[in-house]
């Protein structure tokens, strides 16, 4: 049973987000479609030809030499076709996302810029887990690891000045920000950011690792997912990625983390294909900046 105390820090917490723009319209509807096994290249095509930009990104995307065919594709809609749907909603993400929280101007506490490499990084670290987890689909899992902190962007921006106290005093006392989050507003950014993306209609496979990635059960749905959108996050920040205070890092052993999640390469193979992953990401992160 939840106290009414804690009622009233929840109504409180999805008023102060529901201030937060919503995604453009098209690219909810994007998003919405992911794991839809009902939905044909034809209804994303649809959709990404309202947005010239977008339709223009994948198009460049998919005649890429990263995913395609070197100028041999002129249509939306064969584009989707050769990049994947779940390929087209990560690129989406990357695309959208970022220019959302963009604007908002004002006091941030945390770093954007180290907010958004490790946003990417964890995406990535997950994207190469999926691949070697054989039954994930990695564009989903790269999904979950773009969007994993955007509750905590939306705390920040909702509550800028109880949210700067509070990374403040993570810091000064050494206690993980989520546990910090939970006492002051009843629920941690991946709880938040998880309503937020409900708002914004991305489906419950990309929802509930970002909520859990702090804390879950065996029991949970999609626990495979939320397991590597866990150890992707403590990757990126054990290799410095230190955008918040986590108990993790100290005893962090990749070799044994990877085996928990059923994973077994070596640290090294792991570290290559993270590099080759990194490099190809660069290209296409320039080419959706372009
Ligand atoms: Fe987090
Ligand atoms: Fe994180």
């Amino acid at each position: 049973m939840e106290s009414p105390e804690l009622k009233a820090k929840y109504r409180y917490v999805l008023d102060g987000i529901s201030q937060i723009p919503s995604l453009p319209t098209v690219v909810s509807k994007i998003l919405g479609i992911i794991n839809n096994p009902r939905a044909g290249a034809d209804d994303i095509a649809k959709y990404l030809e309202m947005d010239v930009g977008l339709a223009g990104k994948i198009l460049r995307l998919a005649n890429s030499a990263y995913y395609g065919v070197p100028g041999g594709i002129t249509s939306v809609n064969r584009a989707v076709v050769q990049l994947g749907f779940n390929a087209v909603s990560s690129i989406v993400v990357s695309a959208s996302v970022f220019s959302l929280f963009k604007s908002s101007s004002g006091h941030h506490s945390m770093n954007r810029v180290a907010f958004w490499r490790h946003s990417i990084e964890t995406a990535l670290y997950c994207r190469v887990l999926a691949r070697l987890a054989e039954h994930l689909d990695a564009e989903i899992a790269f999904t979950q690891g773009m969007l994993h902190d955007i509750g905590a962007l939306a705390l920040e921006t909702a509550f800028p000045a109880e949210y700067s106290g509070l990374i403040e005093s993570a810091r000064k006392t050494g206690t993980p920000l989520e546990i910090c989050e939970r006492e002051l507003f009843g629920m941690d950014h991946g709880q938040v950011g998880s309503r937020l993306l409900e708002r914004w209609g991305i489906p419950e496979i990309v929802r509930i690792p970002v909520a859990e990635h702090h804390g879950y059960n065996n029991s949970s749905p999609y626990l495979p997912y939320t397991q590597i959108l866990e150890l992707a996050n403590d990757i990126s920040q054990s290799k410095g990625s230190l955008l918040f205070v986590s108990q993790t890092i100290a005893s962090f052993d990749l070799q044994s983390r990877l085996a928990r999640v059923g994973i077994s390469v070596t640290t090294e193979a792991f570290a290559a294909l993270c590099e080759e992953e990194m490099k190809r990401a660069q290209l296409v992160m320039n080419l959706l900046r372009s």
